[in-house]
């Protein structure tokens, strides 16, 4: 299978913080293998931005070396690295003062797309939407490309929408939410859109409930100052697992078009019902000698720290199709394998012909998001060979990479795919200012209520799967979490 590889129109793309780590590590080498994918067309520039005072040859060899830490060795070359290098260009701009605007305003051509990506603290994100406006750089169909955390509550995500609101029109907004990028979310919706054969089972009288996990073996790294701030909730549950919630549970909209979906994931937010305390376990990780060893207070360098890098929680929603399936999510950090998946485990046969079968399981859809991303459906068969009809189940097993042979191999990073997708206007995998403000709303109560008893997470040991009252919160709806592993 060959896939199609559209150039985008050309461009300047302004990289507000390109010398940061997300520019560095995701940005840039990203922009590169589009570029070597051919979807970059060489009338596009790349225009680095930050405070440092660099010149376009330094900027160059920087990009230089992301690209040779960043792109498997394999994968780039010096003639394809030194012609995307050409297209790179550096002002210095100071984003609290007049410095550099002048220069950028100079720089930027007005017939071809413009995008702004902001890949700085939040903080700056007001600053720069009025510079880049009050200095008459930004055109009506400019975009600008908005990173995470979008705000850490609702009263903060509404100031910062107000913010942007005062310079940007809505359609030239991009809030990145990178799990939207990801290939196998993305084949979520196809896999529920374009086959017949799961819409009349996807609904609370077939599935018995569905688990989202998004398990990291990593800690908290050197975002310590951030995270502490955060907490699992606010990282993870509030942006990307509601989203793969939503996608999950959305009603099918009427064409794939930003605001079809975009209406769609926002009606399963007002739907989501407040969480009850014994619906919550938090956990923090303890010292351990797998995963690096601190703790997370130690990782963080607060000793007293009641921020979870764990949390796994019991949703309902209260809709036609869900009044009944509950959602389980559960993500944290330093936990026993880097596994990221959707399961929607079904309800068990009517009736079973075959007595009580031992060994019998009900159906799971599992989407794999990563590692190897792909699906897998279990379905009982006959146990082969002679001796009656005994039952065992089986795995329907498909792997993107090895469903789509090279192209698999060779699927874009979230990171990639997103920016491509501003480049040509196309809003659907970036969220609104009104979803990411209800996502809010859900959120604040609950972390408001845990806030005001005081909880302290549950310890748990790097390498396990979380704290045992995790389990609990399955066990004692008579289930279980799927296993954790890569
Ligand atoms: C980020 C979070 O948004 O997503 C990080 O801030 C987390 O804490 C990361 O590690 C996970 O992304 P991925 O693509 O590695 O699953």
């Amino acid at each position: 299978m060959v896939s199609r590889v559209i150039p985008v129109d050309p461009f300047d793309l302004v990289i507000f913080g390109a010398t940061g780590d997300l520019a560095r590590r995701k940005i840039l080498p990203g922009l590169y293998r589009r570029f070597v994918a051919g979807q970059i067309p060489e009338t596009s520039r790349i225009i680095g931005s930050a405070r440092t005072e660099m010149d376009d040859p330094g900027f160059r060899a920087f990009v230089a070396e992301a690209i040779a830490e960043f792109i498997d060795a394999k994968k780039r070359d010096a003639e394809s690295i030194t012609r995307f290098l050409d297209h790179l260009r550096y002002v210095a701009v100071d984003a609290k003062g007049d410095n550099g605007w002048p220069e950028l305003a100079a720089l930027i051509r007005t017939d071809v797309v413009q995008a702004y990506y902001f890949s700085v603290a939040p903080s700056l994100f007001g600053d720069l939407a009025e510079r880049l406006h009050r200095h008459g750089i930004a055109t009506p169909e400019a975009r600008i490309v908005v990173e995470k955390p979008f705000g850490r509550d609702l009263e903060t995500a509404k100031a910062l929408n107000a913010t942007l609101a005062a310079h940007f029109a809505e359609s030239q907004i991009y809030r990145i939410d990178h799990y939207l990028g990801k290939e196998t979310v993305q084949n979520l919706m196809a896999v529920r859109f374009a086959n017949i054969l799961f819409e009349p089972l996807w609904n609370a009288r077939h599935v018995d409930h569905v688990q989202i996990t998004v398990s990291e073996t990593v800690g908290v790294g050197g975002r310590g100052a951030y995270y502490d701030k955060s907490g699992a909730m606010r990282d993870m549950v509030q942006n990307h697992l509601m989203q793969l919630l939503c996608l999950i549970a959305m009603e099918a909209p009427y064409r794939f078009d930003p605001d079809a979906v975009r209406d769609e994931k926002l009606k399963v937010i007002h739907a989501l019902q407040p969480v009850v305390p014994e619906d919550i376990v938090r956990g923090q990780y303890r010292a351990g000698t797998r995963n690096g060893g601190g703790s997370y207070a130690e990782d963080v360098d607060h000793r007293d720290s009641r921020t979870e890098s764990y949390i796994a929680l019991k949703v309902d929603i209260a809709n036609w199709r869900w009044k009944g399936t509950p959602f389980y999510l559960r993500t944290g950090k330093k936990l026993r394998a880097r596994a990221s998946e959707i399961a929607v485990v079904f309800k068990e046969v009517p009736h079973s012909i075959f007595g009580d079968e031992e060994g019998w399981r009900e159906n799971v859809l599992a989407i794999r998001l990563q590692p190897n991303e792909g699906m897998t459906l279990s379905v009982m068969i006959k146990e082969p060979g002679p001796g009656g009809m005994r039952l065992t189940e089986v795995p329907l097993d498909m792997s993107f990479a090895e469903a789509l042979g090279e192209d698999g191999a060779d699927i874009p990073d979230a990171y990639e795919r997103l920016i491509m997708d501003v480049i040509r206007g196309n809003q659907t995998l970036f969220m609104r200012g009104d979803e990411v403000e209800a996502a809010w709303a859900w959120t604040d109560p609950i972390i408001a209520a845990w806030e005001a008893r005081g909880d302290r997470p549950k310890g748990y040991d790097p390498g396990s799967s979380g704290p045992e009252d995790a389990l609990m919160l399955l066990h004692r709806d008579g289930r279980r979490w799927r296993e954790m592993r890569e």
